[in-house]
């Protein structure tokens, strides 16, 4: 298998056969170092335009350093551990609740329905959350909202829900259930990129509204608490479960399918574990709103995350500067609108970052109608 014959520096269509304990590509790559020294001219002109192809990508490098980052995120952090799901079952024709809740390990409820609490953080999706409460209305007794006049990033924002209070008003009122609202107003200004500080503050407040609410009764022991961002919306199906149903963990996560930009396009990636539900316990023990790990325990198949669904660009860029996890905003050039318009099109991240993804692309036509 000797063979006298020197790899070609360029690719023929007839590869060389390997050289015993080198591979090809190496040595195809060290002829053609060997080459570019021997030929100056050549090297400075590929160095050059080398170079030029950097300056031109600079921004490339951060994207590069911030994406390298979530790439290699199974090397640097621990994954998420996993969970015990608990199957759900869809509620049967003949209203056997006994049979029904025998099927999740659960038990009817003797006491009557439970009081259902949804306490929820607002920014400006307020569609999102007209479907979220419509969809609640025949379970939910207490909508607990809560909105603040800067962006978790520290800039000023428009307090919308409170512009448009009469409207989720009317949805309560629908609903038979009492709206609770608070606007926090000191958030801190202007924070680094990246910061959870104002987020979690917004949390906190939340957590003492519930604290305030049980202090005065309208939220008694046994209640729901419904602990989910906005655009993780809990199906009617569960809360009828959760409702009929007695016996589940006082924390249980509920996993919800993941959806990106739209509900047409589903990730189909094994959901989203963050949204819980918490039983007020009969003691005074505190409840911690947060948006974290509260228990091992998941009831599968139990609503939708719909990320980024928004009605306009101009809400995506409102978030995409704003929210916590802004520092993944490299480059202004990822709110130009014909780019924006390109990657939600196509299912891709909304910052451009590496991600493998399951969404079904929608036809994406070079000339979408704004
Ligand atoms: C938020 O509201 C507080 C209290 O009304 C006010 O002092 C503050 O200036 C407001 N911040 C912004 C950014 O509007």
């Amino acid at each position: 298998m000797d063979h006298p014959r020197k790899p070609p520096i360029l690719p023929t269509s007839v590869s060389p056969p390997p050289s015993p304990g080198r591979l090809p590509l190496l040595g195809t790559a060290a002829a053609f170092a060997n080459k570019l020294t021997r030929r100056p001219l050549r090297a400075a002109i590929v160095l050059a335009l080398a170079l030029l192809v950097l300056i031109y990508n600079i921004g490339t490098l951060s994207v590069l350093r911030r994406d390298l980052g979530y790439i290699f995120r199974p090397l640097w952090d621990t994954p998420e551990p996993g969970f015990n799901i608990i199957k759900h079952f869809a509620a049967r024709g003949d209203d056997d609740n006994a049979a029904w809740c025998a099927a999740h390990g659960w038990a009817a409820r003797t006491g009557g329905k439970p009081v259902v609490v949804d306490a929820v953080p607002v920014s400006s999706e307020l569609d999102m959350l007209e479907i979220r409460w419509r969809e609640y209305a025949p379970y939910v007794d207490m909508l607990l909202v809560v909105e603040a006049n800067m962006t978790f990033a520290g800039t000023p924002k428009p307090m919308h829900f409170a512009a448009h209070r009469e409207r989720f008003e009317r949805i309560a009122k629908d609903a038979g259930a009492k709206l609770v609202y608070r606007a926090v107003t000191d958030f801190e200004p202007n924070l680094p990129s990246g910061s959870f500080k104002n987020e979690a503050h917004q949390r906190q407040v939340i957590s003492n509204l519930i604290a305030a609410e049980r202090g005065s009764g309208a939220i008694p022991p046994g209640a729901l608490i419904i602990q989910s961002d906005v655009d993780e919306i809990v199906s009617r199906d569960t809360l009828k479960l959760l409702t009929t149903c007695e016996g589940f963990p006082e924390q249980m996560h509920l996993q919800v399918d993941n959806y990106l930009y739209s509900y047409d396009q589903p990730l189909n990636d094994g959901g989203y574990w963050r949204p819980r539900v918490v039983t007020v316990p009969a003691g005074g023990e505190a409840i911690d709103y947060h948006h974290g790990r509260g228990a091992d325990d998941m009831l599968a198949g139990a609503g939708w995350h719909c990320s980024f669904c928004f009605p306009t660009l101009e809400d995506m860029r409102a978030k995409m500067t704003g929210y916590s996890h802004n520092d993944r905003l490299t480059s202004t050039r990822l709110l130009d609108e014909k780019r924006l318009r390109r990657r939600v099109c196509e299912g891709r991240d909304p910052f451009g970052m590496w991600a493998v993804s399951g969404v079904t692309v929608s036809a994406c036509s070079p000339a979408q109608p704004s």
